[in-house]
């Protein structure tokens, strides 16, 4: 590992985020979640695109956490084609308020029910917000393209996982390894831009 680790805190509560996030940046990194600071408050995601929410998000966490942290929000979610790019921004509750990721993907399969396979594309998206102190510094996106299956198939990753094949691949993104979804996802492409960014700005050490 060449030189100091640096601190980074991911502005979520969602675990399989952080891990697909600590995996990304490997170990010259030291990365935190929420779930390690409870006493930051949980924003109103009422933005109305990726950006605006991946903003609101950063900027909430890090003018609370101050100056010497880097905070990083992801936004993310599924657009699909045949529905006219939704769930989008609504991914995370999409069949309402506690339906979870499994109430989320069957409304879904449901909405697509008799679509056929060449008319099932669909995306996931990513919007990185880079923020430090009260100040959001800048954002970076990523996208995936790929379709959807008609049923569920494997139980790895997270949220839509299980019903998305990538382009170039035959299985979801809950049968394909961790390693391969991390080399090609939305949240990869995203923090790969991301990071390029830091180095430039030389900002991955406290001022
Ligand atoms: P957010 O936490 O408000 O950004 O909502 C993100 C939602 O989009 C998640 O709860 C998932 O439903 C979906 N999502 C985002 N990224 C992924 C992914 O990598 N795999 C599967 N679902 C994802």
């Amino acid at each position: 590992m060449n030189g100091p680790v640096r601190r980074i805190v991911i502005a979520t509560h969602n675990t399989h985020k952080t891990g697909e996030f600590r995996a990304l940046l490997g170990a010259g990194w030291e990365v935190e979640d929420l779930t390690m600071h409870p006493e930051l408050p949980v924003p109103v995601e009422d933005g109305a695109t990726f950006e605006e929410n991946a903003g609101l998000k950063a900027r909430s966490a890090a003018e609370r956490l101050g100056e010497a942290v880097l905070v990083v929000a992801d936004d993310s979610g599924l657009e699909v084609d045949h529905l006219a790019g939704r769930p989008g921004i609504f991914s995370a509750r999409y069949a309402g308020p506690g339906a979870g990721d499994a109430g989320n993907r069957d409304k879904v399969l449901q909405e697509l029910e008799g679509v056929p396979a060449a008319e099932r594309g669909a995306r996931f998206r990513c919007v990185l917000a880079v923020a430090r102190g009260a100040e959001v510094l800048a954002c970076f996106s990523g996208a995936v393209e790929g379709r959807l299956t008609g049923a569920v198939a494997g139980e790895g990753g997270f949220g839509y996982d299980p019903i998305f094949i990538p382009e170039g691949h035959e299985a979801t993104f809950g049968e394909l390894p961790a390693a391969v979804k991390n080399g090609l996802s939305h949240r990869a492409k995203a923090l790969e831009k991301l990071l390029e960014w830091l180095e430039d700005a030389e900002l991955t050490s406290p001022p």
